[in-house]
């Protein structure tokens, strides 16, 4: 297959510690009158306040809300958005974890676009440019300030949904790791196991024939060598400060390291997508309230030996970038390793084996299959082409943790 590659991400995308006093200048540029979309926890903090009264200096005016509720229940959503249609706004800034992202994103399409979030579920439904937007993230995790999807917890729907589309990539993503120090261990683990995922995930999705009009009919597209490059450069970050920065929030070099790689996964599979490890996530995080990182990454080693098959060189590919030594190693060898040695990671930080040890019960199987396979976006993303029987037996395996037992069900090879 010839060389290809694609890439969507923000007109501006700025990383290093202090960058957040980049933002003044750059909303001054943007809007007079900015909805600033954040959660309780923040807009009590002094370095918050300090952000605020920069903006004022630079002549923007400002309105608070800070409601965002974590995974973004829809009804803190509209709350938002009343708030930034009484003060009149031209822009919105979302400083916060995934969920105030993902926020800010929703609230800068409705304030532009009529109807309600529901109306815009699923890709390319968001019909034109929505208000300029500046992302500021306080956890090395989802990479939602350079992606071009907002996620939903829709109280009508069973599992969380997407709002998928070019149009929702902010202008401008300024990513300072000082924000994530105050971010304890546990979130720092699952969020940081989300972009090792994420990462993951986009350089093992399916590729593509790159026809003409491929950038039009997925907004995500497959893997590509431009995602590619982001993957790699990602996993290579994350595995080398995951832990670290666990074990020591304060571990400067980790918080950097984590960070850049966080960004970088987001600018990998915000292109190339996610596949079913995030599908399997969304009906498992529903029915157990935990957190999606979690989920994903729980998920990672059996799906990576589900479709080792397909992208047995992926994998060891990503193990190269992981730094394992793989001399003298076979192909199969060295993605043996890799599986195993993010497994190794996940447990070093405390992320459970099964999805039973997640709260799942065996009744619950053939639905968390079903419902799994509901999220078009993914399913169509994974290499391993999935109907409902072999979702069922990636479900089953993750469930009693039997990943040997995968390996066996392989499926045929690709053929390129
Ligand atoms: N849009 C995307 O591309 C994308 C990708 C993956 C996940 N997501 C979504 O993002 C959400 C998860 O985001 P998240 O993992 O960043 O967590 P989060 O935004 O849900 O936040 C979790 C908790 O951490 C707190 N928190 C955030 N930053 C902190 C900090 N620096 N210090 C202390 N506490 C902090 C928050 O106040 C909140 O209580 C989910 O809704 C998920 O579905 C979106
Ligand atoms: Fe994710």
């Amino acid at each position: 297959m010839s060389l290809f590659g694609a890439m969507r991400t923000p007109r501006n995308l700025v990383f290093g510690a202090g960058q957040r006093g980049a933002l003044p200048g750059y909303a001054a540029r943007l809007g007079r009158r900015a909805l600033v979309v954040t959660d309780a926890r923040l807009s009590e903090d002094a370095d918050f306040r300090r952000l605020m009264d920069g903006l004022k200096a630079a002549g923007v005016e400002f309105s608070i809300f800070d409601g965002t509720i974590a995974e973004l229940p829809l009804e803190c959503i509209a709350k938002g958005v009343e708030t930034g249609k009484a003060f009149g706004v031209d822009l919105v800034i979302g400083i916060g974890g995934g969920s105030c992202l993902d926020a800010a994103k929703v609230a800068a399409l409705l304030l532009a676009h009529p109807g309600k979030a529901s109306d815009y579920y699923g890709e390319f439904k968001v019909p034109g440019p929505v208000l300029p937007l500046i992302l500021l993230p306080t956890t090395s995790g989802t990479g939602s300030e350079v992606t071009p999807v907002a996620v939903i917890t829709d109280p009508d729907r069973a599992i969380k949904v997407g709002i998928a589309s070019p149009h929702l990539i902010c202008h401008t993503a300024i990513c300072d790791p000082e924000l994530t120090y105050s971010c304890p261990p546990v979130l720092t683990a699952v969020s940081g196991a989300d972009a090792l995922t994420h990462a993951i995930e986009a350089y093992t999705t399916i590729r593509r024939q790159p026809t003409a009009s491929i950038v039009h009919e997925h907004v995500f597209l497959g893997k590509n060598a431009l995602s590619d490059a982001y993957a790699l450069m990602a996993i290579s970050h994350i595995s080398a400060s995951l832990k670290r920065a666990c074990e020591n929030g304060n571990d400067r070099e980790a918080r950097e390291r984590l960070m850049l790689g966080a960004t970088a996964a987001g600018l990998a599979f915000g292109t190339a997508g996610t596949a079913a490890a995030h599908a399997v996530q969304y009906p498992v995080g529903a029915m157990t309230h935990t957190a999606h990182g979690a989920g994903v990454a729980v998920m990672m080693p059996y799906v990576m030996e589900f479709n080792r098959s397909y992208c047995e060189l992926e994998l060891a590919e990503i193990g190269q970038a992981m730094g394992l030594e793989l001399a003298d190693k076979s192909i199969s060898e060295r993605a043996d390793a890799t599986i195993d040695a993010v497994a190794t990671i996940f447990a070093s930080i405390g992320i459970p084996k099964t999805i039973a040890d997640l709260g799942i019960v065996v009744a619950q199987l053939p639905q968390v299959a079903e419902q799994a396979m509901s999220s078009a976006r993914l399913i169509k993303n994974n290499p391993r082409p999935l109907d409902l029987t072999t979702m069922a037996i990636l479900v089953n395996a993750a469930f009693t943790g039997d990943r040997a037992r995968l390996r066996a069900n392989a499926g045929a090879r690709k053929i390129n």
